[in-house]
């Protein structure tokens, strides 16, 4: 079973008129009732030394145990502003990881910091972005991706436990020790020390001894503070030192990437990294972003859940939650929920196995929970999931959304690489291409299908890629006009911006890629076959306006994408199969992370599932 997320169980008081957060769960205050601004003013920000240690650092992360009302998130938020807004100080790109176990709803947070006026925008958008309510990974954005926000919903132990991050600074908030043992427990005082960059500090409200004792033993060196109001103590720490050498400031103005894939793929990496100011060409082969798999008229986005816990549903998840996050904000989402239908016996057991494993309705329903049947009149008795997060995206829009502002090459052929050492600024790739050569610091390979041909020979880790067609059927609007979501059935349908449906897709393998097979009736019986029965007899089989498309998909041997880097200055972000429009942006997210040593997006299992170097390790290369 799952460990789920509680209930936060609060009342709001007033106290001298102002609104007051108490949670009955924890009998505590979720912040001073006087000032909490003033107090974590004091406790955190200026505990910690910020925002003085921010300025001129590319990068800086913060993480908080105990994210509640986010009022700590916002008066950082603040701090980053005023000096991101000034011309003669360098803002880095904040990244903030933040822990909760009961997330509360954006509209009690908005009233109980309804006194914080000055703070009114920030808090509109920190609840624009807060995650829908389930236990997992979800990242977010503010500021264009300046600020990256990391919601870890669960259990702060187990979820610092599996991320990978250092943390500059810590806000350790977590209601009184007396009340809530867990938040203070050894096993995370070392998982936060571990977290630590080599001159991390901390702060927090309490000062109990057993905190500080474990702190200092986890590897702190932790002072006492006077308090802020009627509480007597506050504590701030600072690690240990170490004989580690900091990672390698990276300066990104000073570096070139060259992304080879216009896709969803390359679109993601190029997004990721535009926030930090790299220097960033994406080289298509086409003519425009999203012109090969990322193509289609229209994409499904929902999660892929497995019969137990997994790493590979951690990855879709976090990738879902981020993927149609994007959708919405770019506002290319086609559709507002997805069904996934079990369409074979071996899906029906698990979906039966799924379903008790006790995952919220913020994730799925059984169809008939919704008011689909009235909108649709679809086959709602077929065993299915309801993803009412779910839906559909335009993605060949999202794709060039999170291009959007990078510099482009089209009409490039990449025919292979060379290094070379440059004197002053070390080693460097040659990029030959139909257009001439390109130089770069770092290679992006990106190119999905195309990765095929390009890497085989030279590349480090073992890749076994395959590349199968998939043909989509385009039916007219008229052909199914009550067809207004998306579906899955092994295969999907999707309504598309101009009305037409796609359904598909095939999967070709062992094909010509020059001559795939064509897109004729043979293609739309069998498309339509693999529709639930009650979908299917609702279709209008007069093809004469139907048509489609065929794209290449890059898939590995495991089914898994390939997302990591593979040699000095060269990563990879592949193999993403027909799922591209869930995982793609996350692991661009990924690709970054591992680039800039930046927080990453996935905790260790889904990187795990991700590592280019798995195959190889398997043959105990
Ligand atoms: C004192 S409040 C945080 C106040 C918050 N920083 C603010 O600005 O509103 C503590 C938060 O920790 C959360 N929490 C309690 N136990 C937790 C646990 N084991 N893991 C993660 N979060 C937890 C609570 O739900 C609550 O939101």
């Amino acid at each position: 079973m799952l460990n789920p997320l509680l209930d936060p169980d609060i009342s709001i008081e007033d106290r001298d008129g102002r609104p007051c957060l108490v949670s009955r769960r924890f009998g505590d205050l979720y912040f001073a009732a006087q000032d909490g601004l003033a107090e974590t003013e004091l406790v955190f920000l200026s505990g910690n030394d910020l925002p003085q240690r921010m300025q001129n650092k590319p990068h800086f992360t913060v993480a908080e145990t105990g994210f509640g009302t986010g009022l700590n998130f916002l008066a950082l938020l603040q701090y980053w502003q005023r000096l991101e807004d000034d011309p003669d100080q360098s803002a880095p790109v904040l990244h903030y990881i933040t822990t909760e176990i009961a997330p509360l709803d954006g509209a009690v947070i908005k009233e109980v910091l309804s006194p914080y006026q000055d703070l009114s925008e920030l808090i509109d958008a920190m609840v624009s972005i807060l995650p829908p309510r389930w236990p997992g990974r979800h990242r977010r954005h503010l500021f264009g991706g300046r600020v990256v926000i990391d919601f870890l919903y669960g259990d702060s132990f187990e979820m610092i436990n599996d991320a990978v991050f250092k943390a500059d600074a810590w806000f350790l908030d977590g209601f009184a020790p007396s009340q809530n043992p867990d938040m203070w427990q050894e096993g995370l005082f070392e998982a936060i020390a571990s977290h630590s960059s080599p001159d991390a500090t901390l702060a927090s409200f309490t000062a109990a001894g057993h905190v500080r004792r474990g702190l200092d033993a986890a590897g702190f060196d932790v002072e006492r503070h006077q308090g802020f109001g009627r509480k007597r103590h506050r504590i701030t720490g600072r690690i240990k030192a170490t004989p580690q050498k900091p990672a390698d400031p990276i300066s990104p103005n000073r570096q070139k990437v060259v992304i080879i894939g216009a896709g969803i793929a390359g679109a993601s990496v190029a997004a990721a990294l535009k926030p930090a100011g790299y220097d960033i060409l994406v080289l298509g082969q086409g003519d425009e972003a999203g012109d090969g798999a990322s193509g289609n008229i229209a994409a499904v986005q929902s999660p892929r859940l497995t019969a137990a816990e997994s790493f590979s549903e951690r990855l879709s998840l976090t990738g879902y939650s981020y993927a149609r996050w994007l959708a919405r904000l770019y506002g290319v989402d086609l559709a507002d929920q997805a069904i996934s239908y079990a369409w074979n016996d071996r899906e029906v057991t698990r979906h039966q196995k799924i379903k008790t494993r006790g995952w919220p309705e913020t994730v799925f329903l059984s169809p008939e929970q919704s008011d689909l049947k009235d909108e649709t009149g679809f086959d709602i008795t077929h065993p299915a999931l309801l993803f009412p997060e779910g839906g559909a995206v335009d993605p060949k829009a999202l794709t060039q959304a999170l291009m959007a502002d990078v510099a482009t090459q089209f009409g490039t052929t990449v025919t292979g690489f060379e290094q070379s050492t440059d004197e002053d600024r070390g080693r460097r790739w040659q990029i030959k291409t139909n257009q001439g050569v390109i130089d770069a610091d770092i290679i992006v390979l990106a190119a999905g299908s195309g990765l095929a041909a390009l890497t085989q020979d030279w590349i480090d880790p073992i890749l076994p890629l395959q590349v199968t067609a998939g043909r989509v059927s385009h039916l007219p609007a008229t052909s199914l006009p009550s067809f207004d979501h998306a579906i899955s059935f092994g295969g999907y349908m999707a309504k598309a911006k101009d009305g037409r449906i796609a359904l598909g897709a095939s999967f070709d393998r062992h094909i010509d890629l020059d001559a795939p097979p064509p897109i004729d009736d043979d293609l739309h019986h069998a498309n339509i076959k693999t529709l639930p029965e009650a979908v299917a007899a609702k279709i209008d089989r007069d093809f004469t306006n139907w048509s489609g498309r065929t794209s290449f998909r890059l898939a590995s041997r495991d089914r898994a994408p390939i997302a990591g880097q593979i040699g000095k200055g060269i990563y990879m972000i592949a193999a993403l199969g027909a799922r591209g429009m869930v995982t793609g942006p996350i692991l661009g997210q990924y690709i970054a992370s591992l680039m800039m040593n930046t927080p990453s997006p996935l905790d260790r299992g889904a990187a795990s599932m991700v590592d280019p170097y798995r195959f190889s390790a398997k043959e105990g290369l």
